[in-house]
């Protein structure tokens, strides 16, 4: 077993974990009912994403939060489905690979999952606004 190496592998992984996520019963329903994520479109944003956390190129320019918290209005996003994504993101890790990266690819993402969770919960204790 060998660590995160390029894209390639990276794209291993996006489409390993996607896999797992659009089956699963808690959190899938999202991807494929409320959001209608297409993989084709999908799939090589979330490539960009990672290579520019974990190799620091400068290919993800969008903007991770901002997402969610549109995502979190259509549909609350619960802790309980944070925890099933950051766990089925870790498992799918540790099946295809071991290392520093590998390490570093799910620190980022556990980390990344409670930076949007304080986002949304703020976000719930902030008055609408009307302008
Ligand atoms: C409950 C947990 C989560 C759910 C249900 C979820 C769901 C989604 C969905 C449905 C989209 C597509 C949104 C759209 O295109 O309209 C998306 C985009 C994305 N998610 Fe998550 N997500 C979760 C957690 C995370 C975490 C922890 C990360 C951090 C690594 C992450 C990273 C991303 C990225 C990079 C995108 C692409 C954003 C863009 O279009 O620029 N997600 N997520």
């Amino acid at each position: 077993m060998h660590d995160i190496r390029n894209r390639a592998d990276i794209d291993q992984l996006v489409e390993t974990f996607y896999g797992r996520v659009f089956s699963d019963e808690l959190i899938g329903p999202i991807f494929t009912l409320v959001a209608q994520v297409k993989p084709e479109t999908h799939f090589p944003l979330l490539g960009d994403f990672w290579e520019t956390i974990l190799f620091g190129q400068n290919r993800y320019h969008g903007n991770v939060i901002l997402k969610h918290v549109d995502l979190h209005l259509k549909q609350a996003l619960q802790p309980a489905q944070f925890e099933r994504w950051t766990s089925l993101f870790c498992l799918t890790i540790d099946k295809l690979f071991a290392g520093p990266m590998a390490e570093n690819a799910k620190t980022r993402a556990r980390t990344m999952s409670m930076v949007l969770q304080a986002k949304l919960h703020t976000l719930a204790q902030t008055p609408a606004h009307h302008d």
